[in-house]
């Protein structure tokens, strides 16, 4: 258990490099469009949760630790029907139409004018889309790179802890990110905690229809809230293998299915349509070219050896595994070194779900 003086330097930690820009007009109606039709077009698409986990076994794996003892979780606790696909990814654009989307004039310049920095370059772009849907997330970090350990070669446990625990801050990779809803739904707005997840939260206000932030969300604690009537929020038949795909008899409606069975379908206006376009930006022509030549890189195992440390630094004991970046009792401890807990306050019009055990 952290004490408190402890859990709030790292609250303080987790503040982004600016608070979050408010914007609107982001997309035009036919980018927008040519959007959609990419979604309506190219799925089906898989659950986000099915992104992160090969199974439904691996994920009930990877969070029971995080229950109380006694508590048998089962799948129904963690499913919502919202789904996900990359529109561009390690900097190209996976959709030609989409282009002038991804290598956004407009974007960039909202990137180095959010870090005062001289470079930026797109990097990915990626939605989120479902019809009412519920939420269970307390509120996350994305995950964040490092020079030298990145998403692309480094398990997602690692890098959130490191980012977390303060200590690789001269390694983290400068990111921004445009984040924009087209949702009119009266009630869904976007949580965000940007002086530390124990400190007040604040809110993007619904609706929010083709506005958005420009944000850090590697560093800030944040979260999408539910969307849509309670009773039509969570399916009936919805599995680990759901998928969200267009219509084919009409563009302006959308089917979640499994397996053969259309288990919803709803209109475009019933939609919440998240687009996330990120970019890494360099503050001057040094950090850039440090960055592209891997000159000062961190590697995995220097990582480990930092965290091991500070960990034991704070007294708790740890042995150093055969296989850390896999051993499940290594994970859990160095993550519980530096693990707050959830928020400690919600907006009162968007209360933590009643299905959180935070
Ligand atoms: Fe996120």
């Amino acid at each position: 258990m952290l004490t408190d003086k402890r859990r709030t330097e790292l609250s303080d930690l987790l503040r982004p490099a600016s608070p979050p820009r408010e914007i609107d007009d982001i997309y035009t109606d036919d980018q927008r469009e040519r959007l959609l039709d990419v979604v309506h077009t190219q799925g089906p698409w898989k659950l986000i949760l099915a992104h992160h986990f090969t199974s439904a076994e691996e994920l009930i794996a990877t969070m029971s630790g995080a229950f109380p003892e006694g508590f048998e979780p089962s799948l129904d606790i963690f499913l919502t029907p919202t789904f996900r696909g990359f529109l561009a990814n390690y900097g190209a654009v996976l959709y030609p139409e989409l282009h002038d989307c991804f290598y956004n004039h407009r974007f960039l310049d909202m990137a180095k004018a959010y870090w005062k920095a001289e470079y930026a370059k797109p990097e990915m772009m990626l939605f989120n889309i479902n019809g009412p849907c519920a939420n269970r997330d307390p509120g996350h970090l994305d995950s964040p790179s490092f020079r030298g350990v990145r998403h692309e070669n480094a398990p997602t446990w690692l890098t959130s802890v490191m980012g977390k625990s303060g200590l690789f801050q001269d390694y983290l990779i400068k990111m921004a990110q445009v984040i924009t809803w087209f949702s009119l739904d009266p009630g869904s707005g976007f949580t965000y905690w940007p002086d530390g997840p124990l400190k007040a939260p604040r809110r993007v206000l619904p609706p929010v229809y083709n506005r958005g932030v420009v944000v850090q969300n590697e560093m800030m604690v944040h979260r999408g809230e539910a969307n849509g009537p309670l009773d039509q929020q969570i399916p009936a038949g919805l599995t680990f293998d759901t998928v969200f795909a267009g219509d084919p008899a009409s563009r302006d409606w959308w089917l979640v299915k499994s397996g053969d069975d259309v288990i919803a379908r709803h209109h475009t206006e019933e939609l919440r349509f998240l687009v996330h376009w990120s970019a890494e930006v360099f503050s001057d022509y040094d950090e850039l070219k440090k960055n592209m030549e891997g000159s000062d890189d961190l590697t995995i195992e220097q990582a480990i050896d930092m965290l091991i440390k500070d960990v034991r630094a704070q007294g708790i004991k740890l042995v150093m595994p055969d296989d850390p970046l896999r051993d499940q009792d290594f994970i859990r401890t160095i993550n519980a070194a530096y693990d707050l807990g959830g928020p400690s306050s919600y907006p009162e019009e968007a209360p933590i779900s009643s299905f959180q055990l935070a």
